[in-house]
C-alpha cells in the first residue's frame, strides 16, 4: 500500500479524504498540529477505516518533523497538502499568521520533500483565486485577480511557487464551497470557536448553542439579493483527491503543474441554501439580513468540466443531501 501524507487530515476536508484514501487503497499518514480541530477526529476515523489511521501531531512549519515521518513510515509516495488557515477576515487582522502557516509552511514542506525525493503534491487550492470574477461560470483560465484578502493571497502565492517547482509534480483543485459531512456522521466539521463559514453557522445556531444567523447583506445585484456559491459535499471533494492523485501517480500528466476547478457547477444563494435546509430537514433557520461582509465576492461558481474530462471526476450528491449529513453530524455533537 502506497503512503500518501496528509497535512491538515484530521481538519475537516482531510479528515473526509482520509477514509476516501483507504477506501482506494492508499496507506493516508497524517500530520496536524490540531490548531483548528481536536484528536478526537481520531475516534471517528478509527470506526470508519477499522483502524486507527497513523497520526503524527505536529506543524508543517516544523523541519524536523518530516524526517520523523520517512524515517517511522518509510516511502512517501504523494503529498496532500490541507494543511492551512482559512478564515478570510482573520487573515486580514493577522496577516503574518497566514503568510507564515499558508506560505512559509508549503516551503518548508516542499523543501522536506525536496530532501526526500518526493516530487508528487495534491494541493489545497480555492475559488478565492478569482476574486470578484467577470464572468460566471469560471474555469481554469479564467484571470487571477488581486487577491481580496491576505487568505486569498496564501493561495495564489502557493500556486506560483508550485508552478515554478519544476521538479515537482502539482495538482492543483480549486476548491469551491465544501459542506456536508460524512453520512455516517462519524466525522464532519469541527471548527473551534465561533465559525465563520455558513453551514457550521447555520447547524450550531439551528440546534441552539448560537443566536440566529446574520445573512451577510441582502442587497446585492442578485435574484434574491444574497451572494452565491457553489455548495459541495465534502465527500465528492474527497473524491476528487483520489482522481487527482491516481492521475499524478499514474504519471498521466500532460504537464507538471494541473489545475482544476472542483465545484458541482450550480450556484446557490444564501437564502436558498436556507430554504433547502428546512426542505432537507424540517428545521427552521432564524436569521436577520445584517451588512455586507468586507472581501465577499456577490457570486461564484465553478466550470468544472475539466475535471470531469481529464481526471473523470464529477459531484455526485446535491443540495439536499450536503444539509442533511450536515445536520445529521450537529446533532451528535454534545
Ligand atoms: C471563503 C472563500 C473560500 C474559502 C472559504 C474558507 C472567497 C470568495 N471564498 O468562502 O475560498 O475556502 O472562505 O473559509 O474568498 N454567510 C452569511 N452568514 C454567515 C456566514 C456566511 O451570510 O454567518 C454567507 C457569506 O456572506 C457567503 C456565504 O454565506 O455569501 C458563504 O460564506 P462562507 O461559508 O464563509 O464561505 P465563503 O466566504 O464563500
Amino acid at each position: 500500500m502506497k503512503n500518501i501524507l496528509v497535512t491538515g487530515g484530521l481538519g475537516f476536508i482531510g479528515s473526509h479524504t482520509v477514509v476516501s484514501l483507504q477506501e482506494a487503497g492508499f496507506n493516508p499518514v497524517i500530520l496536524d498540529n490540531l490548531s483548528n480541530t481536536r484528536e478526537t477526529v481520531l475516534d471517528g476515523l478509527e470506526k470508519l477505516m477499522g483502524r486507527r489511521p497513523v497520526f503524527f501531531k505536529g506543524d508543517v512549519n516544523d523541519a524536523g518533523i518530516y524526517d520523523r515521518i520517512v524515517s517511522e513510515t518509510g516511502e512517501i509516495a504523494a503529498v496532500i497538502h490541507f494543511a492551512a488557515f482559512k478564515a478570510v477576515g482573520e487573515s486580514v487582522e493577522q496577516p503574518l499568521k497566514y503568510y507564515h502557516n499558508n506560505v512559509q509552511g508549503l516551503i518548508t514542506l516542499l523543501t522536506a520533500m525536496q530532501k526526500h525525493g518526493i516530487n508528487n503534491i495534491v494541493f489545497s487550492s480555492s475559488c478565492t483565486v478569482y476574486g470578484e470574477p467577470d464572468q460566471i461560470p469560471v474555469n481554469e483560465d479564467s484571470p487571477i485577480k488581486p487577491a481580496a484578502s491576505p487568505y486569498g493571497a496564501t493561495k495564489q502565492m502557493g500556486e506560483i511557487i508550485l508552478r515554478d517547482c519544476a521538479w515537482l509534480n502539482t495538482q492543483c483543485l480549486r476548491y469551491f464551497n465544501p459542506i456536508g459531512a460524512h453520512p455516517t456522521g462519524l466525522i464532519g466539521e469541527l471548527p473551534l470557536g465561533v465559525p465563520s463559514n455558513l453551514i457550521p453557522y447555520l447547524t450550531q445556531s439551528v440546534a441552539g448553542l448560537r443566536p440566529a444567523l446574520t445573512v451577510h447583506g441582502g442587497d446585492y445585484s442578485t435574484t434574491d439579493g444574497t451572494c452565491i456559491r457553489d455548495y459541495i459535499h465534502v465527500c465528492d471533494l474527497a473524491d476528487a483527491h483520489v482522481a487527482a492523485l491516481n492521475r499524478l501517480l499514474g504519471k498521466s500528466q500532460t504537464s507538471t503543474f494541473e489545475v482544476f476547478n472542483i465545484g458541482t457547477g450550480d450556484g446557490s444563494s444564501v437564502l436558498q441554501v436556507l430554504n433547502a435546509f428546512e426542505a432537507a430537514t424540517g428545521k427552521k433557520a432564524d436569521y436577520q439580513i445584517g451588512p455586507r461582509r468586507p472581501g465577499d465576492v456577490v457570486a461564484v461558481w465553478a466550470d468544472a468540466t475539466r475535471a470531469e474530462k481529464v481526471l473523470g471526476w464529477k459531484a455526485k450528491r446535491g443540495l439536499p443531501e450536503m444539509l442533511r449529513d450536515a445536520w445529521n453530524w450537529q446533532t451528535r455533537q454534545v
